[in-house]
């Protein structure tokens, strides 16, 4: 059996990396094609977990559209998917990779599993173009691996059969599992070199694209004003979209409570995760990890695929206006250790991958 992994972007590398690891111990021939729809930031994830993709089609373009993303993307993929006759494709989640490796896929009559199946808001353009990625890959794909029991439920409404359907937690979970066993040591010089277990500080990220303008610039506002009150810090890795930084920037001009850097390495990342007091985030991946640290969330989207943080008592959907956001810090200041956080985490135990292995096993 000959398996390939499609991904492209920092949250499928990620998210595919612990799936990628069990199926070479299990000894199934498996390729990682990297469409580098991502470039530096997939590079730092693949540096954290060791991993060379077989190939890189180097799809990336400063400011790329999504209507130019998804033509190079599936002409590059058919090229592969030609050349390699695999037996079954993985993808993940809901970028342009996933839909177009699906759609690629099913062009050459390929099989395809999709991992982190059946999230939806059912808003279409919400998050935009994840919604439609990910409902255009459940359409093509033969086997779901769904995170959570909700998950499942939203694919038998849309008439997937419940038999390719199978619950496994995320793959996230595993991921940052395997860091803080295997990466403690790293994680503690990191917070030690940056002092961080001496200041008490929020983590903060923002980058979708319907929060792009108005809305990150509204969120800017009320950590300016907020961080300006109160003698806390906000610590925001700047995605390397141009219009996120633009937008970003426009707000935060000499701000001293507010440390904007660069997009961090994985390692690093979850070590400032790890040490923060809480996270403001529009990230899809940041709200699963935060629950198996034990972090509060503030969601900075007027929806959520995720409703089970919300239900654990661990994260608020707070959305983008500037009071809301601005009195929801307040609130949280007061408040913070009323949130439950539940030892049982709804997005996995950290044995996703061995499950879908599992399953890829038996159906041989
Ligand atoms: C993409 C995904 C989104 C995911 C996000 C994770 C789509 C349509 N969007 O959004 O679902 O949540 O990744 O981060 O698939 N750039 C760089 N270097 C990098 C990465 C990006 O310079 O390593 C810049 C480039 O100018 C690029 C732009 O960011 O054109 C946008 O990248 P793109 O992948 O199109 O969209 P994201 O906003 O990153
Ligand atoms: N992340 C990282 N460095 C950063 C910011 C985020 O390694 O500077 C990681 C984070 O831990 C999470 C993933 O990137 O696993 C989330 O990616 P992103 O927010 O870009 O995408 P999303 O999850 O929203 O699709």
């Amino acid at each position: 059996m000959k398996i390939g992994i499609i991904f492209g972007t920092r949250p499928e590398a990620i998210k595919m990396a612990p799936l990628y690891k069990k199926l070479i111990e299990n000894n199934i021939d498996t390729k990682i094609i990297s469409t580098g729809q991502h470039k530096e930031m997939l590079d730092q994830v693949l540096n954290v977990f060791e991993i060379i993709p077989d190939y890189n089609l180097n799809i990336m373009k400063k400011g790329q559209s999504l209507c130019e993303l998804t033509s190079r993307l599936l002409n590059e993929l058919d090229k592969i998917l030609k050349k390699e006759r695999f037996d079954l494709i993985l993808v993940h989640g809901d970028t342009s990779t996933t839909m177009t490796a699906s759609l690629a896929g099913f062009y050459n009559k390929i099989p395809i599993g999709h991992v982190e199946a059946g999230l939806r808001t059912k808003d279409i353009y919400d998050p935009y173009p994840e919604e439609l990625n990910r409902r255009i890959t459940s359409n093509i794909a033969n086997y779901h691996f769904a995170p959570t029991e909700l998950a499942k439920q939203n694919l038998i409404k849309e008439n997937i059969p419940e038999k390719n359907i199978i619950i496994t937690g995320n793959t996230v979970i595993d991921s940052i599992k395997w860091i803080k066993e295997n990466k403690s040591e790293n994680i503690k010089m990191i917070q030690n070199n940056l002092n961080l277990k001496k200041q008490k500080y929020i983590l903060m990220t923002m980058h979708r694209r319907e929060n792009w303008g108005t809305p990150i610039e509204n969120v800017m506002k009320a950590v300016k004003k907020y961080t300006s009150e109160k003698n806390i810090k906000v610590i925001f890795p700047i995605h390397l979209n141009p219009i996120v930084r633009e937008n970003v920037k426009k707000i935060i001009k000499n701000d001293t409570n507010i440390i904007l850097t660069e997009p961090l390495e994985y390692l690093e990342f979850i070590s400032l995760m790890d040490g923060c007091h809480y996270i403001m985030t529009d990230s899809g991946g940041i709200q699963e990890e935060a629950q198996y640290l034990k972090k509060t969330i503030l969601i900075l989207r007027k929806t959520t695929e995720r409703p089970e943080a919300i239900k654990n008592g661990t994260a608020i959907l707070v959305g983008t206006e500037e009071d809301k956001v601005y009195n929801a810090m307040k609130e949280l200041e007061k408040n913070m250790y009323k949130n439950i956080i539940k030892d049982k985490n709804p997005f996995g135990d950290g044995f996703a991958s061995e499950k879908i292995v599992d399953f890829i096993l038996k159906s041989k």
